[in-house]
C-alpha cells in the first residue's frame, strides 16, 4: 500500500511506500528536498502539512518552535502517511538553493577500474549526509595535502555513499596519495558543493551528453539522477577516450540502455593531441567532426558538455547554428598522460 505525497509549491510528488518515511521515498526518486541530518534532529527536513493524515510520526529530538508550533507540522524523515498528502516543504532548484557544507567522511572502499582510474567510496557520519545536486563537485581535503575538487561520480539518491573517479597523473601528490596511500577507515574532509553542471529537471528537451575519460563522472551522477527521476526525454551519451581503457564504466551504459528505453550511448576514440590542441587545430576539427552527426541531431536539445576547454569552445562554436542550451564543465585537473 502506497500513498502519493504531493510537495507544494512545485507540485511534483511522491509514492510512499507502508516501509518508508517520506524523505526515504522523496530522495529513492530523485526530488531534492531539504534535509541533513536524516534522523530527527536538525529540523531541515520539517515541512508544513497542507492535507492528509499521518500514520506515524517517529520520536524526533527537534523542537518545533515560533509560527512552527502554531501550524500542523511533520519531519519527513521522520513521517509515514496514513494518507495522500499535500505538504509544504522546501525544494533546490539551483544550485544556490543549497547551503555550504563542511563534512568529514569515511573511505569505505577504492575500486581500481583500470590501472589508472580509481573509484573511491566515501561515506559521510550517520547523522551528516552530504546535500548537493547532480552534477556538483565538492573539495576533498586528505590529511594535509591541497585540497582537490572533484565531481561526485553518484547520485543524490545514494544518501551518505558517495563514489569519486580519479585519473593517475604522474607527479600530482594527491592523486598519489589516493592511490598509493589511501586506506580503509581514512577520513576525508568534503567542502562544498559547488558548481552549476546540474540538470534542468523542468525541461522537456532532448539530452545530448559528451563526456571525455573521468569527465564521465558527472555525467554519470546526472544519468542517474535522470533515471531516478524517470524522465522520459530521449537521453544521449558520447563517451571520448584516448585508449579503450578510457572509457571504464561502459558496463554503466550497457545497464542503462538495457533498462532504459529513452537512453542511448556511442563510444569514440580520440587522439591524444586533440585533447590538448589549440583552437583551430586540425586535431580539434576531427573530433568536432566525430560528433557532428549529433550535433546536428541535437536541435531543440539541452546538451551537457564534460569535455576539456579547448574542445568545448571547438564544440560551442559549432552549437552556434542550432537552437541548444549549452551547460559547460571543464573536466578537472587535467593533464597530458605523459606528464
Ligand atoms: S533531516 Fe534532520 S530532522 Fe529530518
Amino acid at each position: 500500500m502506497s500513498y502519493l505525497v504531493t510537495f507544494a509549491p512545485s507540485g511534483q510528488f511522491v509514492a510512499v511506500e507502508a516501509d518508508e518515511t517520506i524523505l526515504e521515498a522523496a530522495l529513492r526518486d530523485g526530488h531534492s528536498v531539504s534535509y541533513h541530518c536524516a534522523n530527527g534532529s536538525c529540523g531541515d527536513c520539517r515541512a508544513r502539512i497542507i492535507e492528509g493524515k499521518l500514520a506515524d510520526h517517529m520520536h524526533h529530538d527537534f523542537i518545533f518552535k515560533g509560527a512552527d508550533r502554531l501550524q500542523p507540522m511533520l519531519l519527513m524523515c521522520r513521517a509515514k502517511p496514513a494518507s495522500d498528502m499535500t505538504i509544504e516543504v522546501q525544494e533546490a532548484h539551483s544550485a544556490a538553493d543549497i547551503p555550504h557544507q563542511q563534512i568529514t567522511a569515511t573511505v569505505i572502499r577504492r575500486n581500481f577500474l583500470t590501472d589508472d582510474i580509481i573509484e573511491l567510496h566515501l561515506r559521510t557520519p550517520r547523522s551528516q549526509t552530504l546535500r548537493f545536486l547532480a552534477g556538483q563537485h565538492v573539495a576533498l581535503t586528505i590529511d594535509d595535502l591541497p585540497p582537490r575538487n572533484k565531481s561526485v561520480a553518484s547520485c543524490p539518491c545514494n544518501g551518505r555513499e558517495l563514489q569519486f573517479h580519479f585519473r593517475r597523473s604522474a607527479g600530482d601528490p594527491v592523486t598519489r596519495h589516493v592511490f598509493e596511500e589511501l586506506t580503509l577507515r581514512d577520513t576525508v574532509v568534503l567542502s562544498g558543493p559547488s558548481g552549476s553542471f546540474i540538470m534542468d529537471d523542468s525541461s522537456d528537451r532532448n539530452i545530448l551528453m559528451i563526456a571525455f575519460e573521468t569527465g564521465f563522472a558527472p555525467v554519470k551522477s546526472l544519468i542517474e539522477h535522470a533515471i531516478s527521476l524517470e524522465l522520459p526525454v530521449p537521453i544521449r551519451l558520447l563517451w571520448m577516450a584516448r585508449e579503450t581503457t578510457g572509457h571504464y564504466q561502459e558496463n554503466y551504459c550497457r545497464a542503462w540502455k538495457d533498462a532504459c528505453d529513452n537512453f542511448d550511448y556511442s563510444l569514440l576514440g580520440i587522439d591524444e593531441e586533440a585533447v590538448f590542441a589549440d583552437p583551430g587545430d586540425t586535431s580539434l576539427t576531427r573530433v568536432v567532426d566525430l560528433l557532428l552527426p549529433d550535433l546536428q541531431a541535437a536541435g531543440e536539445a539541452d546538451v551537457y558538455l564534460a569535455v576539456p576547454e579547448n574542445l568545448f569552445l571547438a564544440i560551442q562554436e559549432v552549437l552556434k547554428e542550432y537552437p541548444v542550451n549549452t551547460m559547460h564543465m571543464v573536466y578537472d585537473n587535467m593533464k597530458r598522460s605523459a606528464e
